[in-house]
Parts: structure tokens; C-alpha cells; sequence
């Protein structure tokens, strides 16, 4: 079959150009949107009598048949249809004939592409929303189970005051929550349908958008018909949402590389999560968190290629569309994996080594602000305390000591105001323990935290 514009052409296309020009190796992920958004279609053209009755059954039925020849596998769509859309129409004509030629009736690619677009990525966000939940469980159960696990927490990477584990993982879960919401929103703007706009301008048959729209379970339609067809904020928006989402992967992923090193020694990887090297016999590689924090990138770089791609783009439909595919489905199959690869190492693949963990809030000074606290309950002045315990810091580091190795007498030298029971607020259980501020670490507020989270989450 030549192309449909071929009567209007001399000449045929140079064969580099038509593969150059096609999007079929890629779009063609929208081969179901693209039946059930040309099914709509042709549903509304027969109840607004554009077609009759018999030609809107014969175009339905012939759709439905190519949709389930597809699923059969019975064709892969290709080369030389330039994209999925001329493909179905191609297909359609072929099987029914002269009837089939209707189906572009009042319509165009650049708002069927929209639409196809927006149905395929509704559906990926709502299957993220349940990733995104399965991930939350998962780490639900791992902050559930160590309320009381005490692990060093960490500003600049310095040692900074010691925390609940439990309230470690809490913090993930509030991140992902955000990013739940973010993609909901996402959702509202990707469903909002742009079928009808036609080229740029809207058509003169009649049609009833609002018909195809709720058809197709849009929630409303683009009340522009230039807009409907030069809008991709959405493609962005959920690149956006999921470079943000990937960079909270990214930041737990760089947390358990360190964490299950040998300097830190905080957690071991089990074998269901972790790889061997080829060469070096004893090792035991995090290729998963290493892998999620490098895919990261690919995310980012598809907000960018996108943000790029609508820059200085004028309005109405430009070819350059047709770049927003490849980032968009790339985004959603890595940041889907990376969601799946996440949970699966959260349930079955580290091990915490509490001994590790708490030894490390035993043997350092993270305890300093409590020390300082300790003064400040008798009515020493912030500032005043924390030039104190300054002093005491470098004190005990020129000895090679800590807090807990000093005598009283000693601690008196200091500040008259130190006594015996400064001892047990040095303990570092009794330090998270104290931290009962809302939101803070203390182990009430965690496990008031933990129960709010299982009744948020169903569990
Ligand atoms: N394959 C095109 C795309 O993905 C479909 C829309 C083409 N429209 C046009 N006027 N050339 O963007």
C-alpha cells in the first residue's frame, strides 16, 4: 500500500527519510489505546449519524478483530506503516475495505496520538500508584520490626545523633506518600482527553467529544482545540514526578551501598539480592542499589530531553512530538523495575547487624547535644552548654576518650552543674528515647508513627 498522501506527491520518499520519519518501532506500545481510542471514535460518529449503522458495526467489529488477531499474536506491527496509527487504519481498510477508509472521519493523528498517549500513561500511573504502595508495605514491616534498633544518624555524612531505625525508614515512607500524590495529580491533567481537536482547529462533522471522552473514561475535555493538540506539560509533569521519585530510590540505594560495606558494616546482603565478582573470590556486590541509583540518570536526562524538546516549539502540532515517546516509556519501565527491584531487596535482601548498630551509637559522640541539654534542663544557657561540651568534645578526643569514661569530678571541672545522673542521659538509648518533639525520634512517637502508618496502609 503507498503512503495515504501519496496522490498529492511525485515522487516516493527516500527509503533513509521514511525510516527516519517513522515512529512505528516505538509507538507501536500504543496499539490498544489506539483500537479502543479509534473504537470511541467510530462509536461517536455513528451516534451523531456520521456514519450509519451498518458502517459504524462493520469499522467496531473489524477494530475488535484486529485486537484480538494482535493479542493472538497473529501480526506484529512494522515498517512500512510510518506509525501505529496509519498502521491500524491500513489494517482496518485491508480487512474491511472501502468502509474502513471512514474511520479518520473528523479526526486527526495529532489529537488521536494525544489521546492514545494519555490512555497509555493513565494506565502506567495507576499501576505505579500500586508499586509505589507494595514499596511502602515493605518498608512499613522493616521500620515496624525495628522500633527500639538504634543507628547512628548522620549530617554531612558526620556522625550526628543517634536515631530509631524504625524512624529511618518512616522518613522513606513520607517520601513516598509525597511522591503518591504527585503522581495523582499527574493523573488528573493526563486525563483530560484532546480528541476532536482535529488538526489545530476543531472539524466541521459533526462529532460529540464529551461522548468519545467519557468513552475512553477521561474525566474531561481540552476546551482549546490548539492547546488539546500542543500540550505535553503532561509528559513532563510525569517525567518530573518520576525523576523525583527516583531520586529518593537513588538516596536509600547510596545509603545500603554504605551500609553493607565492610567500614560500616550495618547490614549484609543476602544472596537473593547480591552478585559475585569474576575475578575477586570474596566479594559481594549491591549491583541492585547500584543499578537504581544509575538508572536515575536516565530519568533525569528524559526530563531534560523533554523540557528541550517543547522549548521554543510554537503552537499547534510539530513533528518534534513525536520525540515524546521514547522518553516517556523508558521512564515508566525504569522507574517501575526500580520500584519492583526496591521492594524485592527491602523483603528478602538485608540483614541488619543490630550488634554493628548499636555498638556504633555506643562508641562516639553523638550524644554531645544531650550533653548540652543535660546542662540546659539545670538553667544554663543554650549557648553557654554548648561552648561547655565543646570543651569537653576536645577534651575527651585528645585523651582518646568518650563522654561516658569520664568521672564526675571531671565533668564538674567544666560546669559546677554536672552531677551523677548526667550519666544516664548519656546513654544513647535514653538519648533517642528523649527526643519525644512531634515528628522526632523518640521510640513513643516512632511507634505512634508505625501504628498511623499501618492503618494508612491497610495492614
Ligand atoms: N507519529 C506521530 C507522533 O508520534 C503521530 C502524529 C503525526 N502527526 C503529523 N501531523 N505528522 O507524533
Amino acid at each position: 500500500m503507498g503512503k495515504v498522501w501519496s496522490k498529492r506527491f511525485d515522487n516516493i520518499l527516500n527509503p533513509f527519510i521514511e525510516k527516519f520519519n517513522a515512529s512505528i518501532c516505538f509507538d507501536r506500545k500504543l496499539i490498544l489505546e489506539d483500537l479502543d481510542c479509534s473504537i470511541a471514535h467510530a462509536k461517536m460518529l455513528g451516534k451523531t449519524k456520521v456514519l450509519s449503522t451498518t458502517e459504524t458495526i462493520e469499522i467496531m467489529n473489524g477494530l475488535e478483530t484486529i485486537k484480538v488477531d494482535y493479542l493472538e499474536g497473529k501480526f506484529s506491527p512494522n515498517l512500512p506503516s510510518e506509525d501505529i496509527h496509519y498502521f491500524i487504519e491500513e489494517k482496518l481498510i485491508s480487512l474491511i475495505g472501502e468502509t474502513g477508509k471512514k474511520l479518520h472521519t473528523g479526526r486527526s493523528r495529532n489529537d488521536q496520538v494525544g489521546t492514545d498517549l494519555r490512555l497509555w500513561l493513565r494506565k502506567e500511573i495507576d499501576n505505579l500508584e500500586i508499586l509505589i504502595i507494595d514499596l511502602q508495605k515493605s518498608f512499613f514491616y522493616l521500620a515496624k520490626s525495628h522500633i527500639h534498633t538504634l543507628i547512628p544518624g548522620y549530617t554531612h555524612m558526620q556522625r550526628a545523633q543517634p536515631l530509631s531505625l524504625a524512624h529511618h525508614f518512616l522518613a522513606y515512607l513520607e517520601m513516598f506518600q509525597r511522591d503518591r500524590e504527585r503522581f495523582k495529580e499527574v493523573r488528573s491533567r493526563v486525563n483530560t482527553c484532546p480528541l476532536g481537536a482535529a488538526a489545530l482547529a476543531g472539524t466541521k462533522i459533526k462529532i460529540d467529544r464529551n461522548f468519545t471522552a467519557s468513552e475512553l473514561g477521561f474525566e474531561k475535555i481540552y476546551k482549546n482545540s490548539i492547546d488539546a493538540v500542543s500540550d505535553r506539560d503532561f509528559c513532563i509533569e510525569f517525567v518530573s514526578a518520576s525523576a523525583i521519585a527516583m531520586s529518593h530510590l537513588s538516596k536509600i540505594s547510596e545509603e545500603i551501598i554504605l551500609w553493607v560495606t565492610d567500614e560500616f558494616s550495618f547490614a549484609k546482603l543476602t544472596d537473593k539480592c547480591a552478585t559475585g565478582s569474576s575475578l575477586m573470590p570474596q566479594k559481594k556486590n549491591p549491583d541492585v542499589p547500584e543499578l537504581i541509583r544509575g538508572k536515575t540518570g536516565r530519568v533525569y536526562g528524559h526530563l531534560q530531553a523533554l523540557l528541550t524538546m517543547v522549548k521554543g516549539v510554537p503552537l499547534a502540532y510539530n513533528k518534534d512530538f513525536q520525540e515524546d515517546k521514547e522518553p516517556i516509556f523508558d521512564t515508566a519501565e525504569t522507574i517501575s523495575s526500580c520500584i519492583k527491584a526496591m521492594t524485592i531487596l527491602i523483603n528478602e535482601g538485608l540483614e541488619f547487624n543490630i550488634k554493628n548498630l548499636s555498638d556504633a551509637v555506643e562508641n562516639d559522640f553523638s550524644n554531645a547535644t544531650d550533653l548540652a541539654d543535660y546542662l540546659v534542663r539545670k538553667k544554663v544557657p543554650f549557648r553557654t552548654a554548648y561552648q561547655v561540651v565543646g570543651e569537653i568534645v576536645k577534651y575527651c578526643l585528645e585523651r582518646k576518650i568518650l563522654f561516658k569514661n569520664l568521672k564526675v569530678e571531671e565533668f564538674k571541672k567544666f560546669h559546677p552543674k554536672f552531677d551523677e545522673d548526667v550519666f544516664l542521659d548519656l546513654e544513647p538509648r535514653n538519648v533517642v528515647k528523649s527526643r519525644t518533639s512531634e515528628g522526632g525520634t523518640g521510640f513513643i512517637q516512632v511507634e505512634k508513627e508505625v501504628n498511623n502508618w499501618q492503618k494508612k496502609l491497610l495492614l
